[in-house]
């Protein structure tokens, strides 16, 4: 079999979504006025976004050996992403994310990384080939700080590194330095900084032009699209207007449609576009990887 023109590594999840008012205050009990569950993981959710554009995508990850861990992978496995690097790890639970939505869209997300815990450096090692061979190598960090680095240490190709959610303490350097595309959030961005929130674009191009290490950041601005900041040069990228039903999971589609693009030999200011509108399209339906575009709803960019 060909190498996958990208490999994946990162957590896989079985998101249970709320609709809610307000998201839960410290002692508050918040009365939901429906569920529903996805398929979800940034791991995941990445995978499918950039299989679903197109590219061939092999994800390694972790389930449980649980029905929800076969669910995760015959999901992912019908998206066509290859899942044979998908271990199943016995005795512990498939992961879980348990998501408040609010009336404008907002998410606020919980999760129990479960058996995402238990994916290592080993399960990393034995796709060496892979990852080695892919044009890009996507990560998240809802699995550990080690196997973000061993897989970042065995690409070959483009890094691309979404660091969500920064661990308490930040980021190794030894990571930052094999990075070639960093994709913080504003969150994100200003744990990496040890700063705060960035208030304005101005103060976001700031903190991203202080982080030593990554070829590029790209620092997203969910409804305000994105900052391209390399070389001391900053672009902003505008998002495309939609009408907001549920944000879960559009940093990841954005995530997936650059990896995608960049996976064409794109340059990033190619991609970024592509990937605005990825994270606008999966915002208009419920869910994360239900939401995920189709390459119909990119044409033309
Ligand atoms: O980025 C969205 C994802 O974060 C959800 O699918 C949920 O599983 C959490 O991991």
């Amino acid at each position: 079999m060909s190498a996958p023109a990208i490999t994946v590594v990162g957590s896989i999840s079985i998101d249970r979504s709320l609709l809610v008012d307000h998201p839960p205050a410290p002692g508050e009990t918040v009365l939901g006025s429906g569920t529903h569950w996805s398929l979800g993981g940034k791991g995941g959710n990445q995978a499918v976004a950039a299989a679903r554009l197109g590219a061939s995508v092999m994800l390694v990850a972790a389930t449980g050996d649980d029905p929800e861990g076969q669910r995760l992978r015959d999901g992912l496995e019908r998206e066509g992403v290859g899942v044979s690097r998908i271990v199943a790890v016995p005795g512990v639970a498939s992961g879980l994310a348990v998501i408040a939505v609010t009336a404008d869209g907002e998410s606020t997300i919980l999760v129990d990384p479960g058996a995402n815990r238990a994916l290592a450096p080993e399960h990393v090692a034995a796709s060496a080939a892979e990852l080695r061979e892919s044009a890009v190598v996507m990560i998240q960090l809802e699995t550990s700080i080690d196997v973000a680095l061993a897989a970042a240490r065995e690409a070959a190709g483009c890094v691309l590194l979404n660091p969500a959610p920064v661990p308490e303490g930040g980021l190794p350097a030894e990571l930052l330095e094999l990075v070639d595309v960093l994709v913080p959030n504003r969150v994100e961005l200003a744990r990496i900084a040890a700063a705060s929130i960035p208030a304005s674009d101005r103060e976001a191009a700031t903190l991203a032009s202080g982080i030593r290490g990554p070829g590029a950041l790209v620092v997203t601005l969910g409804g305000e699209g994105a900052l391209l900041v390399r070389d001391g040069q900053v672009d902003h990228f505008p998002a495309t207007p939609v009408e907001v039903v549920d944000t879960t999971g559009a940093g990841d589609a954005f995530c997936g449609a650059l990896a995608e693009a960049l996976s064409r030999s794109l340059e990033l200011d190619e991609a970024l576009p592509r990937a605005c509108r990825a994270a606008a399209v999966a915002t208009t339906a419920r869910g994360a990887q239900t939401a995920l575009p189709r390459p119909f709803e990119l044409s033309g960019i």
